[in-house]
Order: structure tokens, then C-alpha cells, then sequence
């Protein structure tokens, strides 16, 4: 698994120091506020439970599974696999991604819990992709500002693999351009 990473672009222990920087920012803002956490599935799960851990004070938690992704391409559009089990009237909700890529399943999710009464919404994302975006979409908390490649790793995955691998690295382009 492991010889199919070209490098390494964040380690281990940057990630947590990443989670670190970011929890505290939240909590400073949030801990008054029993936010709703929404988890992206299945990319954001890893990066929501480590740094659920860090965020301590009263929240809830739903998960939401959308897809637009078919290996490493956008199809463009987006698609509600799975909904929330929360009302989400009147809440202030944190929505945890892995990455923004081209920002579409943002702006969809976004425009979702607005149409559905959320009092207000931030977006944490671990990582934010800014070359490739198609819609003007901004996170409130990013943990790191990537360059214009496929990573996998820490949640990310291709084609469902590599999502375990414990840091984040860059694909090698041979792997899938076979
Ligand atoms: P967006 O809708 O284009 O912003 O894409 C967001 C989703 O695409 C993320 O939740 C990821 O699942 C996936 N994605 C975007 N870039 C990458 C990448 O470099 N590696 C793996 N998945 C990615
Ligand atoms: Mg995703």
C-alpha cells in the first residue's frame, strides 16, 4: 500500500498539530453554542473523530454521505446518499470534510441545511484544494492549503482504498493512470 505514494505531503504528527490549531479556534467560538456536528462521509470520518476528542463541551453529531467523486475525477454532480437524522431548524451547524476540492458537494450541503432552516453553518475542512475550485466557496477552519494533486490517506481514499494510511500523501499517477 504504502509504495503507492509518490511522498508524503503531511505527516502524522502534523495532522495532529493541525487538529490541535483547529479544535481550539472551534471551541473558542462554539463551546456556548450545542452545535450540530455534521460528518461527510466517508472521507471526513477519521478527521471528525479525532477531532471530536479535542472539542469538549455539548454537541451533537449526525453523519450525511454524499458522492460526486468516481476515482479520481469530479462528475460534476452531487448526489444525497445518505441524510441526517437531525432537525436542523434554528441550529448552528460545523460541517467536517475531509478536503474542497472543486467546492460543489459544499455548496450543495450548504444550500441544503440553509433551505432547511440551520441558523447558521461553518465549514471545518482539513484540507482545502483552491486550484480546482468551481464555485465560490470559502471554509471557515482549514487545516492546510494543498497543492493541485490526488492524496489519499487520513479518510481520503481512491476508490475506496488507502483511506487507513495514517498521514497524507500524493498518489503515484501511475497507480491510476493503468
Ligand atoms: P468537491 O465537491 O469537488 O469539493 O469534492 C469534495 C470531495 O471530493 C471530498 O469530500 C473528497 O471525498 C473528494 N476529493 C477531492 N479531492 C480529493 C483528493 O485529492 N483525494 C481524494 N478525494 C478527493
Ligand atoms: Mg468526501
Amino acid at each position: 500500500m504504502n509504495n503507492d505514494i509518490e511522498r508524503v505531503l503531511i505527516t502524522q504528527d502534523q495532522i495532529k498539530d493541525l487538529l490541535d490549531t483547529m479544535a481550539t479556534e472551534i471551541t473558542t467560538k462554539y463551546q456556548d453554542q450545542f452545535p450540530l456536528v455534521v460528518s461527510v462521509l466517508t472521507g471526513a470520518m477519521i478527521f471528525t473523530g479525532d477531532m471530536l476528542k479535542r472539542l469538549n463541551f455539548k454537541l451533537n453529531l449526525d453523519l450525511v454521505d454524499v458522492s460526486s467523486y468516481a476515482g479520481t475525477n469530479t462528475t460534476g454532480r452531487v448526489k444525497l446518499i445518505q441524510d441526517l437524522k437531525s432537525n436542523v431548524q434554528g441550529r448552528t451547524v460545523i460541517i467536517m470534510e475531509d478536503i474542497i476540492d472543486t467546492g460543489l458537494t459544499m455548496n450543495f450541503l450548504v444550500k441544503l441545511l440553509k433551505k432547511r432552516g440551520a441558523k447558521n453553518i461553518a465549514i471545518c475542512a482539513l484540507l482545502d484544494k483552491p486550484a480546482r475550485r468551481q464555485v465560490d466557496i470559502k471554509g471557515d477552519f482549514i487545516g492546510f492549503e494543498t497543492p493541485d494533486e490526488f492524496l489519499v490517506g487520513y479518510g481520503l481514499d481512491y476508490n475506496n482504498l488507502y483511506r487507513n494510511l495514517p498521514y497524507i500523501g500524493i498518489l503515484k499517477p501511475t497507480v491510476y493512470q493503468k
